[in-house]
């Protein structure tokens, strides 16, 4: 069975730049509290009505296709993950694929939050590997700035998340030394409720949302900061030992850590834990945020454009986040 790689990476974020300040006009905070505790300076917000996470997607999936060397028609099946669908049905995917003229082609949402893009690629490469898809595009793409509460009593989350897609298109390895080496996929759901949106939602009878539920703001995110901080510091160094472990390498062998961005403060750590000098781990949080499954596709799109994914370079991924979810994986360029 050939081995799966990313062919091509890209990634898109909009042109509304939101500074920590511009934040602290809406809600009691400062830019040097939303620093200190998160390393966020700025995030980008949607520039108006009407942009949905498939609208972001677009451009980033184009410059994966066109990265790839592929034309978008060579695109024979969609994996899209988000946490901030377009709308709640049909999936963001079947939005992309109409947009980027793909009728036809299946398309699959994957709901799993931060570590979205991780299990997408998963997908991705047991298709890949079946020789069921040839050119999988696989997207990360939020917009979080509709969904969050912009005033004191949502602060805690406000000020962490940003909108933004990334994408990857996945194929055959072109070698077998190359492409992804090792993957893996965990979950925890008795952590469920300390990072979740709790309305609107089948659980919910007579009526998945209500006046009262509006009230109370059951309709933003809910978190529990420090327990979602304690297992993303616990759970992200263990499974990249254990990807790495299966790619029979060690942590000295890692040329560059793309891990998920939700806090500088976690990855800081994370990159303690495994001991990775700071050179070899990527952020870029203090621009964009938190963007949820984009941030490893536009990590990665980033180090490409800085030609830090050349030949033979091991690339060590891991995300944590809502769920609990969380997965690592290995790749070699
Ligand atoms: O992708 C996964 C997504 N989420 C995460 O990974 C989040 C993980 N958790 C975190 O990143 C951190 O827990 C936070 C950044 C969310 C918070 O940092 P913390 O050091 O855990 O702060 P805290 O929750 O203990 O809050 C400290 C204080 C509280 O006030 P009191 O109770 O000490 O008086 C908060 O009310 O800071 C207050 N606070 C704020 N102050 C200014 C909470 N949000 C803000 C804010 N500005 N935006």
């Amino acid at each position: 069975m050939a081995r799966s790689a990313i062919l091509g990476v890209g990634h898109y974020v909009p042109t509304k730049v939101v500074t920590n300040d511009d934040l602290a006009k809406l809600m009691p905070t400062t830019d040097e509290w939303i620093q200190q505790r998160t390393g966020i300076k700025e995030r980008r917000f949607i520039e108006h009505d009407g942009i949905g996470a498939s609208d972001l997607a677009v451009p980033a999936a184009k410059m994966a296709i066109e990265r790839a060397g592929r034309n978008v028609s060579d695109v024979d099946m969609i994996l899209f993950a988000t946490l901030s669908p377009d709308v709640n049905f049909p999936g963001s995917g079947c939005f992309l694929g109409d947009k980027l003229g793909l009728p036809g082609v299946p398309a699959l949402d994957v709901r799993n939050q931060c570590s979205g893009f991780l299990y997408s690629l998963s997908v991705a490469d047991a298709f890949v590997r079946a020789g069921t898809y040839k050119n999988i595009l696989v997207v990360g793409a939020e917009v979080h700035s509709t969904g969050i509460e912009l005033n004191e009593r949502g602060r805690d989350v406000a000020v962490l998340f940003g909108d933004g897609a990334g994408a990857a298109l996945v194929g055959a390895s072109p070698s077998d030394d190359r492409g992804l080496l090792s993957i893996a996929l965990h979950a925890d759901g008795s952590g469920a409720k300390d990072l979740w949106l709790p309305a609107p939602g089948s659980m919910h009878s007579p009526h998945r949302i209500t006046h009262e539920m509006l009230d109370r703001g059951d309709h933003f995110p809910q978190m529990n900061g420090k327990q979602v901080f304690r297992w993303a510091t616990e759970k992200m160094p263990a499974v990249a030992l254990e990807v790495l472990k299966s790619a029979e390498l060690t942590v000295a062998d890692v040329d560059l850590f793309v891990p998920h961005q939700a806090n500088m403060r976690i990855n800081e750590l994370v990159a303690k834990k495994l001991g990775l000098p700071a050179d070899r781990v990527v952020h870029n949080i203090e621009k964009y945020g938190n963007t949820t499954a984009a941030t490893i596709p536009i990590g990665l799109s980033e180090a490409f454009a800085e030609g830090k994914l050349g030949a033979g370079k091991n690339i060590l991924l891991a995300a944590f986040g809502s769920g609990y979810t969380w997965g690592g994986a290995v790749l070699r360029f």
